[in-house]
């Protein structure tokens, strides 16, 4: 699976792949997971929002043990995020079969799209439209840097964005989710474990600044003539770097976008975009206002105008306890299953809001992710294959 998936929307110059919500690349991965459920056969579903879906067993017979995560990828993204919980899924199942185990169960993988929101800036839109946590008026919102609109986008790739929606009745089949990932720090590294089970996502959101100053000539305007949104984005960015750890929170500033972006002209605008996550809401809440506060005195002495729009917002997620014991009983031989918080957002914690949910972690050794860097060694992606094998077993075959 992995010799087909690889090279798909992989830059040669980065190493790192490009798989944005319906480009080509996207595609590509569609029909490679098409073409694994087809193999297996699997019955296919494309859903209104343009999740995959592969269905062992009858799709409508409801208690569903569904697992899968995504195929696209951040800008210059690694090859397990998201891909791995989608391969492993697939091995799972084979695995399951070639143990002669028959699921009572209706099983299912599934892959979600647009999981890391590369391309419109909002994470998880597939799993938010099919939980009712994205309304169709802000889907249609969304734009991409080049101004083609989210339904502009589906509709080129061939699908039809009138049918994105809340999908209930599809949510409501599902008796247990199950995500396996990569994981995205180093909690497993130094352990014996290959596996761990989550306990809980951290709040985090996206929110945009846009500071808004005076468009002027580099060489003629006085220094103190100049109104430079750059010095009020700059300060931010370091107030952010401050709050965060303050807090032990995380704030970044991965994303700018400068006008008129020339090396002779002081900018008219800058927009950054923040991303912070915290251990909760209101520690995460504090960080943000702060660095919007330093955002603000700044702009004041600079004349430059602040304005902060919250983009995304997902509250803390601690997930069942119910199928997280459960899963930890399965996998529990000797010692315990460790239980890991992540600051990283995931479909399943979409999902939790609506169905049972519960995530795998395969062991990074350098913990580095959203990177071309990331790692996960062969023997650790095969236990993973193994320990969800266990899990679906342990859900769908008794
Ligand atoms: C998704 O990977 C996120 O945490 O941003
Ligand atoms: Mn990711
Ligand atoms: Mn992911």
């Amino acid at each position: 699976m992995w010799a087909e998936l690889l090279p798909v929307g992989r830059s040669s110059a980065s190493g790192g792949y490009r798989r944005y919500a319906w480009n080509e690349a996207d595609a590509d991965c569609r029909d490679w997971f098409r073409a694994q459920a087809d193999a297996r056969g699997l019955t296919y579903e494309l859903d209104r929002n343009g999740n995959q879906w592969a269905w062992l067993g009858d799709p409508t017979a409801g208690d569903a043990v569904v697992t899968g995560s995504h195929l696209d990828s951040v800008p210059d993204g690694g090859a397990f995020d998201g891909p791995l919980g989608v391969v492993s899924s697939f091995a799972a199942l084979d695995e399951l079969r070639s143990r002669g185990k028959l699921p009572a169960k209706p099983l299912a993988i599934v892959n979600f799209g647009d999981e890391e929101g590369a391309r419109f800036g909002l994470a998880c839109v597939g799993s938010r439209l099919a939980a009712g946590q994205l309304s169709v008026e802000k889907a249609h919102e969304l734009r991409d840097a080049d101004g083609i609109s989210l339904p502009q986008a589906m509709e080129r790739a061939g699908y039809d964005p009138e049918a994105i929606g809340p999908d209930p009745e599809r949510l409501a089949r599902i008796g247990a989710f199950v995500e396996l990932h990569v994981e995205q720090g180093r909690a497993l590294a130094d352990t014996p474990h290959a596996v761990g089970v989550a306990s809980a996502i951290w709040p985090h959101g996206r929110w945009r600044f846009d500071f808004h100053g005076e468009a002027n000539h580099a060489g003629t305007t006085r220094m103190e003539d100049r109104r430079d949104p750059m010095l009020a984005y700059a300060e931010t960015v370091l107030a952010a770097r401050e709050q965060a750890e303050r807090s032990g929170a995380r704030a970044t500033f991965g994303k700018v976008a400068v006008e008129p972006n020339g090396v002779n002209a002081i900018p008219s605008l800058v927009r950054g975009w923040l991303d912070s996550r915290a251990a909760d809401e209101a520690t995460l809440a504090a960080v943000v206002a702060g660095i919007e506060r330093a955002a603000r005195v700044r702009g004041g002495c600079e004349g430059v105008e602040v304005r902060v729009t919250r983009e995304s917002y997902t509250p803390v997620i601690e997930f069942e306890h119910g199928l997280r014991d459960r899963l930890a009983a399965i996998l529990t031989t000797t010692e315990p299953v460790p239980l890991l918080p992540t600051g990283a957002g995931h479909d399943a914690g979409i999902l939790s809001a609506t169905v049972p949910t519960a995530m795998l972690y395969v062991r990074n050794p350098t913990g580095v992710s959203h990177s071309p860097a990331e790692s996960a060694a062969e023997d650790d992606c095969t236990a993973g294959v193994t320990a969800l094998a266990d899990v679906l077993e342990g859900l769908a075959c008794r």
